[in-house]
C-alpha cells in the first residue's frame, strides 16, 4: 500500500490517536490524514511542542486536526480524559491506542507500587476505559475500528526491569481479543499491533546504544523497526483490507520473535 494513497473507507472518519507527540502514534496520525481521514483528534501526554508539529502534518495532508492532552498514568487523569473525549469529541470512528511506556525499569526487589500503578493505569487501563468511552457511538452506527498497541514484551517477557510492562502489554493482548468477540457482532473490530524494537524515542529513553545494537543483530532483517513500518500495519488494520480480521495481534519485528 502506498502511503500516499488516499482509501475510500477512511473518508468522513474521525480518528483518535493516543500518544501522537512523536514516535508511532505521530507516524500513525500522519498516515491517518494521507490515507484520507476527515478529522484526526491527537492525544499527548506533556510533549506540545510535538504533538502541534504532528498537528501541522496532519493539516498538511489536508485532515482536521486538533488536540487533547491528559495524564493517562493515573486513575484521575484516566477519568478525566475519558470525560473529555465523551464531550469534545463522541463520534470517534477508529481508535488508536497507542500511548503506553515502560514509565521505568526496575527488577523485583525495587519494584514498588506506585510504579506498578502507573504502568498499569496508561498501559491497561487507559485503552480498556477509552475503548468503553468511544463504543457507544461505534454500536450506533454499527461500525468501528480499534488498534491498540501491544509489544514483543508480551510474547518473551520482556528486557531487564520490564516484567510488568511485560504483563501489561500481554494484558492488552487480551483485552483485543476479548473486545473482538463481544463487539465483532456488532460491526466493530478490535485488534492490536505488537512492535519489536523500533528505533525512537522510547528506546532513547529506555535502552542503551549497546542493547539497541543486539537487538539489531539478533533480527532477521537486520535493522531496528521506524515509526512508519508500524504505522503501516496499523493502517492495515482499519482498512477494508483487513475485513475479516479480529482480535488478533500482528507481530511487526523484523523476524526478532515468531510464533
Ligand atoms: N518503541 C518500541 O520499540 C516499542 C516496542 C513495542 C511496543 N511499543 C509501544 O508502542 C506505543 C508507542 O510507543 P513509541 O515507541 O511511539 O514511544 P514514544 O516515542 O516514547 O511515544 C510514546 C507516546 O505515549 C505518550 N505517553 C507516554 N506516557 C504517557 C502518559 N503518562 N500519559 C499520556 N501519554 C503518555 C507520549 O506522550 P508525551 O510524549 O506527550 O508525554 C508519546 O506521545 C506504546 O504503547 C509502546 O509501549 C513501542
Amino acid at each position: 500500500m502506498h502511503v500516499e494513497d488516499s482509501l475510500p473507507e477512511l473518508k468522513g472518519k474521525t480518528a483518535l490517536v493516543t500518544g501522537a507527540s512523536r514516535g508511532i502514534g505521530a507516524a500513525t496520525a500522519i498516515a491517518l490524514a494521507r490515507h484520507g481521514v476527515s478529522r484526526v483528534v491527537l492525544h499527548y501526554g506533556g510533549y506540545r511542542e510535538g504533538a502541534e508539529r504532528t498537528l501541522s502534518l496532519v493539516e498538511g495532508a489536508g485532515a482536521e486536526g486538533e488536540l487533547m492532552s491528559g495524564d493517562l498514568s493515573t486513575s484521575q487523569g484516566i477519568q478525566a480524559f475519558v470525560a473529555d473525549v465523551k464531550t469534545t469529541v463522541p463520534e470517534v470512528d477508529i481508535l488508536i491506542n497507542n500511548a503506553g511506556s515502560l514509565v521505568g525499569r526496575a527488577k523485583l526487589d525495587e519494584f514498588t507500587e506506585d510504579l506498578f500503578d502507573r504502568v498499569m493505569n496508561l498501559n491497561v487501563k487507559s485503552v480498556y476505559f477509552l475503548c468503553q468511552a468511544v463504543t457507544p457511538h461505534m454500536l450506533r452506527v454499527g461500525s468501528g475500528i480499534i488498534v491498540n498497541l501491544s509489544s514483543i514484551a508480551a510474547r518473551n517477557g520482556g528486557g531487564p526491569g520490564a516484567t510488568i510492562y511485560a504483563a501489561a502489554k500481554a494484558a492488552v493482548s487480551a483485552i483485543t481479543k476479548g473486545l473482538a468477540k463481544e463487539l465483532a457482532p456488532q460491526g466493530i473490530r478490535v485488534n492490536a499491533v505488537s512492535p519489536g524494537t523500533v528505533d525512537n524515542h522510547f528506546h532513547e529513553v529506555f535502552s542503551t546504544k549497546q542493547a539497541l545494537e543486539s537487538m539489531r543483530a539478533s533480527a532477521p532483517a537486520g535493522t531496528l523497526g521506524t515509526n512508519e513500518e508500524v504505522a503501516d500495519t496499523i493502517i492495515f488494520l482499519c482498512t477494508e483490507s483487513s475485513r475479516y480480521i479480529h482480535g488478533q495481534t500482528i507481530e511487526v519485528n523484523g523476524g526478532m520473535y515468531m510464533i
